[in-house]
């Protein structure tokens, strides 16, 4: 086995830590990840687990939203420098900005927030609870941060509801254009068209299936069909092929990266766990106003 895998397997049972990592982060993680998938399931697993110590292989509001969950754990990020684009377009006075030009309207935020923004919000959703935990809240009208096309794709799923969103977007998903869709079934007129919905309208209104990272996956293996074009970053593409070699995924276009979740290597995880570094922490107060709407989100997702 690979060196560096059996130092952190080893060190892993010493701190009674465990690895969580996404599914956009470099495949060769999952070698010492006891959890892979999407927001929603890391944040339950976070929320949940029995170890004294979460490495978290993903971005900054992932660990913070684990470390908001689990506040008595200590939670580490590899790469203290892995933000989210997306997160970082709105910002505490951005959102009470927003709030101000629209009073009285319940607030919902993507899970790729910032703690602060969370703090501010009735309500937090990931991709793949989104139109439910929304429907559940039961509003008519409801502004949503920071994903705005997010938040639209959710509006046209439920129907009977008003989204005002925040400008923000992926820049990774707002690569893929629908030329791009257009160009993949010309060459693989057999695939159906699996797409995230951080992607454009334009893109998400002719895919086959629009979810997220775990819905893709599980999407991919229960089809019945053989071949399937990927709207989402690499990672999810390069499971895919690992887990079903059976069946052919092509990604949409190439270089469909995040950089950011592109930067965690089993080095950087192996030393965070030597040396207990990168540690996330949250103010207390702005924690303790957090976590009402992640386990609002959790309770409705249940
Ligand atoms: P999911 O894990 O919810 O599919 O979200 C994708 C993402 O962009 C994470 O940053
Ligand atoms: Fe943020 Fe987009 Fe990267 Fe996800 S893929 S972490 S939304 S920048």
């Amino acid at each position: 086995m690979n060196l560096t895998v059996e130092k952190i397997n080893k060190l892993k049972k010493e701190r009674n830590a465990v690895v969580l990592a996404h599914c956009y982060q470099p495949v060769e993680v999952d070698l010492v990840a006891d959890y892979v998938g999407d927001s929603l399931y890391l944040s339950q697993v976070a929320a949940k687990t029995n170890a004294e110590m979460i490495v978290f292989a993903g971005v900054y509001f992932m660990a913070q939203t684990a470390k908001i969950l689990s506040p008595d754990k200590k939670v580490l990020l590899p790469q203290i420098e892995a933000g989210c684009r997306m997160a970082d377009m709105i910002d505490y006075n951005q959102l009470i900005e927003f709030k101000a030009k629209y009073p009285n309207l319940p607030v919902v935020c993507y899970v790729n927030s910032t703690a602060e923004v969370k703090s501010e919000s009735d309500l937090c959703v990931t991709s793949s609870n989104a139109v439910r935990v929304i429907k559940h809240l039961g509003s008519e009208k409801i502004l949503f941060v920071p994903d705005t096309y997010l938040g639209k794709w959710v509006e046209k799923q439920i129907g009977n509801i008003e989204i005002i969103t925040y400008p923000g977007f992926c820049p990774t998903h707002l690569q893929i254009r629908p030329e791009d869709i257009v160009k993949a079934r010309k060459e693989h007129p057999e695939a159906l068209v699996l797409a995230h919905p951080e992607c454009h309208m334009s893109v998400s209104d002719i895919a086959d299936y629009v979810g997220s990272t775990t819905g893709i996956m599980k999407f991919a293996k229960e089809s019945d069909n053989k071949s399937f074009i990927i709207a989402t970053e690499q990672g999810v593409v390069d499971r895919l092929k690992r887990d079903y070699p059976n069946k052919e995924f092509y990604p949409v276009k190439n270089n469909i990266v995040c950089p950011n979740m592109k930067m965690t290597s089993l080095d950087d995880i192996l030393y965070v766990l030597e040396n207990e570094t990168n540690e996330i922490n949250v103010d207390e107060k702005i924690a303790q106003k957090a976590v009402k709407c992640i386990d609002a989100m959790l309770e409705a997702s249940k």
